[in-house]
């Protein structure tokens, strides 16, 4: 009785303190050495067709535009829940999710290389059994945990042909370089916005 009282009264101050997560909620890819860091990513991927990506954390879809924008890609699956607080440590979990969600749909319109994917990982192997990919890029939540089960689970079930990476290598993130280390071992590459890289093909 008394959880749902508090859950009841959270709801009520989210609706009146949305103005101000609205304007808190921030670009991701804000400069251009971000962003031709990204391109620098993508241009390092051996591969001489377009290939098929997933993205684990899309957010503005600001990162998915840069990877289309090489036109490498002829399919890019963007995977996020588009949830409010999955991480007490990350900014982003605590813009409003329903205006950044508004954002990746207007950014992305129209360009029928995109799947949205309104789920994790599990969401996606669940609802595409049969896609095979050549490239993932993961950008979701940051804890150690989700890390793992992110690369485990696409290392698993869904082993890019090509190469798997992500962002954040060197980031105050406490256990994601673990994380990463643990699954795949030390990188191949790391770029200049900490974006980080293991080829699949030797
Ligand atoms: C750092 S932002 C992604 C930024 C984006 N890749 C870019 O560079 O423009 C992290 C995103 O991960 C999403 N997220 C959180 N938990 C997730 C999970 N378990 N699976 C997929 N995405 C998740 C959040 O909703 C958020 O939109």
């Amino acid at each position: 009785m008394f959880l749902k009282f508090k859950l009841v009264i959270l709801r009520i101050a989210r609706w009146f303190l949305r103005p101000l997560l609205r304007r808190k909620k921030s670009l991701m890819r804000p400069t251009e050495d971000s962003r031709k860091a990204l391109v620098s990513l993508v241009e390092s991927l051996q591969c001489d067709r377009q290939m098929v990506m997933i993205e684990v954390g899309s957010y503005r879809g600001e990162s998915a535009q840069i990877f289309l924008g090489t036109n490498r890609f002829s399919r890019i699956y963007c995977i996020d829940p588009w949830k409010m607080y999955y991480d007490a440590n990350d900014g982003a979990a605590f813009t409003d999710m329903t205006f950044v969600e508004n954002d990746f749909d207007q950014r992305l319109k129209g360009d029928d290389r995109v799947v949205k994917v309104k789920g994790t990982i599990d969401t996606f192997l669940e609802q595409y059994p049969d896609v095979e990919i050549d490239f993932a890029y993961v950008d979701g939540c940051h804890t150690y945990d989700a890390v793992k089960h992110d690369l485990h689970q696409i290392m698993t079930h869904r082993r890019p042909k090509v190469a798997i990476s992500g962002h954040d290598y060197y980031s105050n993130w406490q256990g994601l370089r673990a994380a990463i280390e643990e699954c795949l071992g030390k990188p191949d590459a790391v770029f200049p916005d900490s974006s980080w890289v293991k080829f699949q093909q030797k």
